[in-house]
């Protein structure tokens, strides 16, 4: 009888919590997430505004560096609410009439080839997580994003693959060996969680980086091999992936009330490189649209490019980016997972917990 009602209680609750809706996603970080901010930035030369990015799915080019959706537009989809307009959008649309108030889905801040580090690719013009904090921090202490709504919200970060990528430039004169700038770029992480969580966001999610070493773009770098992924850079990657997993884990104790979760997207990009054909891929080593050597010479879309007949077939669309295959499998992953792609909690899980 205790045991009936006990399951009756919680199924009960589950079915109440189901109908929890997470309004909307406030995003910050990089190329991996940035869903135009460079586009209306036209001082920002970090550009995917162009052909062929885009043409899988939005079928003409949104600023997003990959050939359809991201992480962030398939997780908006399975919360069943619109795909976020990026920052700048926004803002231009207030200024010129078109809007009256700010959108009640959130907000993209994320802006490509930004770092957790203020400077990286500065001088391209790309808008730094620190930058991106600001206009989300104005936002809020302006009342112009309700604070109930930030409550309700998801909170997406994932940043740091620009910095280490940029490490092992050979003009970057870094004086830093590699564990201490790793900790420069945790300090810059957790500074980041700090003040969204001062600012009431409540549901956090912490995306790991992917294993950068094993970009097609690697091929500039004067010391990596192009037979295999670039250890170094990778070990890096697991550095910071480490300790952004320990951020998350001491966000809930450090702000009661938060919950925050860690998205293992290297652990999930590692599965499709040992898997290939299982999860579809023809190709996991080199980049669908390129120039040179494992397309990794250039961006895709510049000068005498190639292009792949199966865009969905290649782990990589670009020199840098996945494609939209790869990226709905790890939003696939990100959402429903089980604890050694995403923990403690998968984003569905998320959605149904928080208030
Ligand atoms: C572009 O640069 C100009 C001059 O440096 C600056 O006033 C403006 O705010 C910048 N725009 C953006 C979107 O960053
Ligand atoms: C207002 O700005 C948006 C974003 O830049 C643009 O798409 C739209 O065409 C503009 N509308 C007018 C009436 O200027
Ligand atoms: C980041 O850099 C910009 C200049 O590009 C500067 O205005 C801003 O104060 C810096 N922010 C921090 C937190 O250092
Ligand atoms: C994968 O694609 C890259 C570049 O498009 C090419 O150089 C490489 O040979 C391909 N690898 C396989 C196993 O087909």
């Amino acid at each position: 009888m205790f045991l009936l009602s006990l399951i009756f209680f919680t199924s009960l609750v589950s079915l109440v919590s189901s109908n929890t809706i997470v309004p909307a996603i406030f995003t910050f970080g990089d190329s991996i997430f940035d869903a135009g901010t460079n586009h209306f930035n036209k001082n920002c030369s970090a550009q995917a505004d162009f052909q062929p990015y885009g043409q899988t799915f939005f079928h003409h080019p949104t600023g997003r560096f990959t050939n359809g959706r991201t992480v962030v537009d398939f997780i908006s989809q399975f919360l069943g609410i619109d795909l976020q307009k990026p920052y700048l959008q926004v803002e231009m649309e207030i200024a010129n009439g078109t809007r009256k108030s700010y959108p009640l889905n959130g907000i993209n801040f994320a802006s490509a080839g930004s770092g957790v580090m203020n400077g990286t690719n500065k001088d391209m013009g790309v808008l730094s997580i620190q930058d991106q904090l600001k206009q989300f921090k104005d936002l809020a202490n302006q009342n112009k994003v309700d604070k109930k709504l930030i409550q309700q919200a998801f909170f997406f970060f994932e940043s740091g693959s620009n910095d280490v990528f940029n490490y092992f430039l050979p003009f970057d004169t870094s004086k830093l060996d590699p564990d201490a700038f790793v900790q420069t770029m945790l300090t810059e992480a957790e500074h980041f969680i700090d003040q969204i969580c001062q600012l009431g966001a409540l549901t956090i999610a912490i995306f790991s980086l992917g294993p950068v070493g094993c970009v097609p773009a690697r091929v500039n770098l004067p010391l990596a091999p192009t037979d295999k992924c670039y250890g170094k850079m990778n070990k890096m990657v697991k550095a910071y992936n480490t300790g952004l997993e320990k951020l998350a884990k001491s966000v809930p104790s450090k702000y009661p009330g938060t919950i925050a979760t860690y998205g293992d997207v290297y652990k999930v990009v590692q599965l499709f490189k040992a898997m290939p054909k299982h999860y579809g891929f023809s190709n996991t080593t080199g980049a669908c649209c390129g120039v040179g050597t494992l397309g990794g010479f250039v961006q895709c879309g510049i000068g005498e490019y190639t292009i792949c007949k199966n865009p969905n077939e290649y782990l990589f669309w670009d020199y840098f980016h996945p494609s939209e295959h790869s990226y709905k499998l790890i939003s696939k992953a990100l959402w429903a997972g089980k604890t050694r792609v995403i923990r403690p909690l998968n984003l569905k899980s998320m959605s149904n917990t928080s208030v």
